[in-house]
């Protein structure tokens, strides 16, 4: 599909325009593995504008693993109140309880250990044991999938089983050893901001030289 040096390429692109172009954002600024965990679950069915004020609060109130594990479930519902599908806080709640004992407080950084916390999927574990820890994990989510599917070609609908298999092997190829994170970000950034579903910018893309809906 893509050559080695085609994958430079594209790595080296997407990160530079990252560099330049990502928002500012609370959970972007001193990235501890629990900040990017909880920012992680708000982020599952809630967009960016919505969850910001809500993941402010929620850190001010329980800054660490520890408060969250010792919060009664109340008031961890209470900090939810108008995010909706409450079952993430439940869930959040009830992994930390599960960090404290199992894992010494410490937010995992592989993504095996990860899949075991309840609410953590596989495009989850990926975000935080890449964002969090610097460890090589691949994500696929909707602007990921997006994206990849414009630069590539793929004509079959996006969330059928043999697509899904195909995204999740192109993200594994394509996320680099160095900056892992920020290739992710970058990618669901780039979805977010620029490969949007109706009228993406093609001008103000870094992959638009390699990207075959583009050509
Ligand atoms: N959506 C979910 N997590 C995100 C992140 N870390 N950056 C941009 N968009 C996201």
């Amino acid at each position: 599909m893509l050559d080695p040096a085609d994958h430079k390429q594209l790595q080296k692109r997407l990160l530079a325009w990252f560099d330049e172009h990502q928002r500012v954002l609370p959970w972007r600024k001193n990235k501890t593995p629990y900040r990017i965990w909880v920012s992680e679950i708000m982020l599952q069915q809630t967009q960016v504008a919505t969850v910001i004020p809500y993941f402010e609060r929620f850190i001010v109130e329980l800054p660490t693993v520890q408060a969250l594990a010792d919060a009664d479930e109340q008031k961890v519902l209470r900090l939810w109140q108008g995010l909706g599908y409450y079952r993430r806080a439940r869930n959040l709640r009830a992994a930390a309880k599960m960090i404290v004992k199992d894992f010494d407080s410490e937010v995992p950084a592989d993504v095996g250990t990860l899949l075991q916390l309840p609410g953590v999927g596989r495009y989850t574990a990926g975000a935080i044991a890449s964002i969090a820890h610097g460890t090589s994990a691949p994500i696929v989510d909707g602007n990921v999938a997006r994206v990849f599917a414009r630069v590539f070609h793929l004509e079959q609908a996006i969330d059928s089983p043999p697509v899904q298999k195909q995204l999740w092997s192109l993200a594994e190829a394509l996320v680099p050893s160095r900056s892992p994170g920020d290739f992710n970000q970058a990618l669901m950034e780039l979805g977010a901001l620029v490969c949007t579903p109706k009228s993406p910018s093609c001008p103000a893309c870094p992959l638009r030289k390699q990207c075959e809906a583009n050509a």
